[in-house]
């Protein structure tokens, strides 16, 4: 399997790989005192709490642009390639390094993705030791899907700092792609489920309590949380401050989402109407006070993908004389780039034309980091596993992967609605 081809599991991942699987019960009592114990505090907390952000991660140096596309390529639930995936992928990532390592070095030399990731992480951990005191302390993580940390280091280190291993402890998995996408959070589920499986499943093997394993629960989509709302609708407000006032009301709102490969729309894939309901969400918030289209970026390859694409559609309104046009991205909670170099430096430097902007990405905005504290609050006071809505498969789906992930993350309440 290329996935395994690409990754060399890291010395620590592999010293915790090995805890759990054969090894005699005198060694697993002698490990298990060389790892801090998950503690829990004298007023009876429920913490501490992992808090680990998903999200498809980027490469920080131009020097990991291979590995990071190899592993995005190999990935056949973001771009399906069929049975030839394993062959296809490697091939296509090595013909795109040298084009995509140019991008990154004319953004800085790479992905601001992790930076970013890692700091809304930590600061909503702090906001949530306040707002939720008896699930506190609330321990920052970032697993990303094809950079590092990747969702394995991200594991051995949870295993490393005291969670499961007998201990138990509770890990919440939070996705940063606010709208549902099979390709995306549901790739990054299948891959922890995956990780969880080969680095704490065999616990129930090796006459070891299976209850002392991670208990993990998920955030999985918030295409319409008020905060998230919020930070959209200021930023755009921001940058409609820029446009002389008689104009103001003119300026239209492109809000542009990654695409998707239509064979995963048709297959029944949640993201299309859940993009739309933040862009609906974000113009009732405004009170409708632009005309706006949703339109769709960063296609690769010949198939057929969900469109109009956001270059064609700035070229076509500027053609036309609409040059007012503030893109919107609404479908990322930071800047990458899709949005420093495809709307940035392609996009708009096309478009040739002052009145073509950009809103701010959300990054370390404020508003948007009380809004993820807010949700984990709401999310760990319920005490719910995942939303009912992860529960349903893609009417097209086919994997047994995709069922068998969600059987675990529904928990045993809900499994039985996994079909
Ligand atoms: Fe959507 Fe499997 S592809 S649930």
């Amino acid at each position: 399997m290329a996935l395994r081809r690409t990754i060399a599991l890291p010395r620590m991942l592999r010293s915790a790989a090995r805890i759990p699987m054969g090894i005699s019960g005198e060694h697993r009592r002698g490990l298990a005192t060389a790892v801090p114990p998950v503690t829990q505090d004298a007023t009876g907390s429920k913490g501490p709490t992992a808090m680990v952000f998903l999200n498809m991660g980027g490469p920080s140096t131009t020097a990991e642009v291979e590995d990071f596309l190899s592993r995005l390529f190999a990935d056949g639930d973001l771009i399906p390639l069929g049975r030839l995936q394993n062959y296809l992928g490697p091939l296509i990532a090595k013909r795109r390094t040298p084009k995509i390592q140019r991008q990154y070095a004319d953004i800085g030399g790479g992905s601001p993705i992790r930076k970013w990731s890692e700091y809304q992480c930590a600061e909503m951990c702090k906001l949530l030791d306040q707002l939720s005191p008896e699930s506190a302390p609330h321990k920052p993580y970032v697993a990303f899907r094809y950079a590092a940390p990747l969702t394995e280091e991200m594991y051995a280190q949870l295993l490393a700092d005291g969670f499961g291993n007998g201990k138990g402890g509770r890990a919440v998995a939070f996705t940063q792609y606010p709208q549902y996408s099979c390709s995306t959070t549901g790739s990054s589920l299948n891959e922890l489920w995956k990780w969880r499986t080969r680095l704490e499943g065999k616990r129930a093997n090796c006459d070891v309590d299976a209850t002392g394993t991670i208990q993990w629960s998920v955030i999985d989509r918030w295409p319409t949380h008020p905060g998230l709302i919020e930070a959209f609708a200021r930023n755009i407000e921001d940058q409609l401050k820029t446009y002389p006032e008689e104009k103001r009301n003119s300026v239209v709102l492109l809000f542009s989402a990654h695409s998707l490969p239509m064979s995963v729309v048709n297959r029944g894939d949640p993201y299309p109407a859940e993009v739309a309901a933040t862009v609906h969400a974000v113009m009732q918030r405004l009170n409708f006070s632009n005309p706006y289209r949703l339109c769709w970026q960063s296609q690769v390859g010949p198939s057929a993908w969900l469109g109009a694409q956001t270059s064609d559609t700035v070229q076509e309104y500027v053609k036309r004389g609409q040059t007012d046009l503030v893109l919107v991205p609404i479908a990322f909670t930071s800047d990458h780039i899709e949005t420093l170099y495809e709307l940035d430096l392609e996009v708009m430097e096309e478009a040739n034309h002052p009145g073509v902007k950009r809103a701010e990405s959300l990054n370390g905005n404020p508003i948007f980091i009380q809004a993820l504290a807010d949700l984990a609050h709401d999310h760990l006071r319920k005490g719910e596993l995942c939303s009912l809505q992860m529960t349903l498969r893609c009417q097209g789906c086919k994997s047994e992967r995709c069922l068998e992930q969600k059987k675990f993350f529904a928990g045993q309440k809900y499994a039985s609605l996994v079909q």
